[in-house]
């Protein structure tokens, strides 16, 4: 008896008596989004098929052919000979017509004690653990380019700032190194993700598992996990491991805003601090004179998008029925947008970095400006036994005085220090400097240039180990 599956390459159709509407087809169609995940496909269907070999399910000759068809397969998606084409749904649909066409029969042998359920959680998970990787070194480089500039500008004061106000003199090498600090810790993030993801849900069929007797454990290890997912109506039908790559990745994203901000601020006229390299830098369709930073505000810009992303997926997943749902097709796309943005950011925001060129005297020309040496003298205060409240009182009116006498902190007089706290003697001056405010900030994260010194050195030895995880591939197929 006729049925409408055919030559079609569909993967179902039996139970049907007509061939589904174009419309349906249309709606139903991720070949476009999903065919980057052909090589995770193409290693997974390897794998699986070592396992029915072993289960006695196909003979040798059989796995010897299906093999090395699939090995012909990613070297041809590898040089772009083999494209998305739209007769195929999805990419599993894909891998098996190829075999079909190519092998007969045997090539829907390998279906079976599988379904596109716990496939397509295993190319997803084993797609964006690489691609965690690929952050990692990417997230370094950029780290790098901070650490760089950090270290040269160690000893440059800076106006240090809270409500965009100054508030105390930092070393310029801190403010840089506070960008890598929280990096690192994104990166950590990604690794701590990684452990959690590293479980295959190869096993669990279409929900509940399959007769077939297939080692999954064996599976499972070849494709670079640690083990299985140990249930395997969850193995099918939760993401929260692809909504928490999306949240690692909006996290960066909101690093890279910060950093884009500071950049957007630090490189305007009215600042002065730095110049940005002409060939990262953009120009006016107008304003001849322009030169914009572009790429820290599309840095900025984008993190929208990634918290976007986020929260999509969130929504495509909040009260879903278990297990699978087509529902979950929508996945990716936000998954994949997120990693596709950080690959084009990170490079860029690198360059930037790396190129940017600070202007010495006028980053330390503000540091003491605002009577930023205010808290200089509270604490001084505090170390001539003076309680900290009565010691910031006197500060506070260290400034009104200077305000008034429109002078500069250093500048009062003996008798106007003495006149607002007697504890207040003329070795007061000997914090009333930027440097001297700096170096005695020496605690373990505190701004003098030594304690900045040691920081530095500390994130050389977790950028080195960092960049060694992502370089180490997971699977080489
Ligand atoms: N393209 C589908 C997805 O991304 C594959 C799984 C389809 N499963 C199904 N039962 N229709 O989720």
């Amino acid at each position: 008896m006729d049925s409408a599956a055919g030559s079609s390459g569909r993967l179902w159709g039996g139970r049907f008596a007509t061939d589904p509407a174009r419309a349906m087809e249309d709606l139903s169609r991720s070949i476009e989004v999903d065919f980057r995940l052909a090589p995770y496909d193409i290693a997974q269907t390897c794998a699986h098929v070592r396992a029915l070999q072993r289960a006695g399910v196909l003979t040798d000759h059989d796995a010897g052919l299906l093999l090395s068809t699939l090995a012909d397969l990613a070297t041809e998606i590898a040089s772009g000979s083999l494209q998305p084409d739209a007769r195929d749904e999805d990419i599993h649909t894909a891998i098996e017509r190829q075999l079909l066409e190519r092998l007969g029969e045997l090539g829907g042998r390998v279906r079976a004690g599988r379904s596109r359920n716990d496939q397509v959680a295993t190319d997803f998970r084993m797609y964006l653990r690489d691609q965690a990787r690929l952050l990692v070194v990417l997230i370094c480089g950029l780290q790098r380019a901070l650490l760089e500039q950090a270290n040269r500008h160690v000893d440059l004061s800076a106006p240090g700032f809270t409500h965009l106000q100054h508030a105390q003199p930092v070393s310029l090498g801190h403010e840089l190194a506070k960008h890598v600090h929280a990096l690192a810790r994104d990166v950590d993030r990604l690794r701590d993700w990684d452990d959690r993801v590293a479980q295959s849900p190869l096993g669990a069929g279409a929900l509940a598992g399959t007769s077939l007797g297939l080692d999954s454990s064996v599976v499972a290890q070849e494709l670079g996990f640690e083990g299985v997912v140990p249930n395997s109506i969850d193995a099918v039908s939760d993401r929260d491991w692809a909504a928490e790559f999306c949240f690692c990745a909006a996290m960066i994203g909101i690093h890279l805003s910060r950093l884009g901000e500071e950049i957007v601020l630090w490189t305007s006229t009215e600042f002065g601090w730095a110049s940005l390299d002409d060939a990262w830098a953009t120009g006016s369709s107008i304003m001849p004179q322009k030169k914009n930073p572009d790429v820290a505000e599309l840095a900025r810009g984008k993190s929208g998008r990634l918290i976007g992303n986020l929260t999509g997926l969130l929504a495509v997943l909040k009260g879903l029925p278990f297990a699978y749902n087509r529902d979950l097709q929508e996945d990716k796309p936000p998954v994949f947008d997120s990693v596709d943005q950080l690959v084009l950011i990170l490079p860029a925001l690198s360059g930037l970095i790396r190129t940017l060129e600070f202007h010495p005297e006028t980053v330390s020309a503000g540091a003491a400006h605002g009577h930023a040496l205010a808290t200089d003298i509270a604490e001084w205060l505090v170390r001539q036994g003076v309680p900290f409240r009565l010691a910031h009182e006197a500060a506070g009116t260290c400034v009104r005085v200077a305000e008034q006498n429109s002078c500069q902190l250093w500048e009062l007089t003996d008798a106007d220090f003495s006149a607002i706290h007697p504890a207040l003697t003329p070795q007061v001056r000997e914090v009333l400097s930027v440097t001297g405010s700096m170096a005695a900030r020496d605690g373990v994260s505190g701004t003098a240039p030594a304690a900045v010194r040691r920081q530095l050195t500390a994130l050389q030895t977790v950028i080195s180990n960092d960049e060694a995880w992502g370089a180490r591939p997971l699977v080489t197929f």
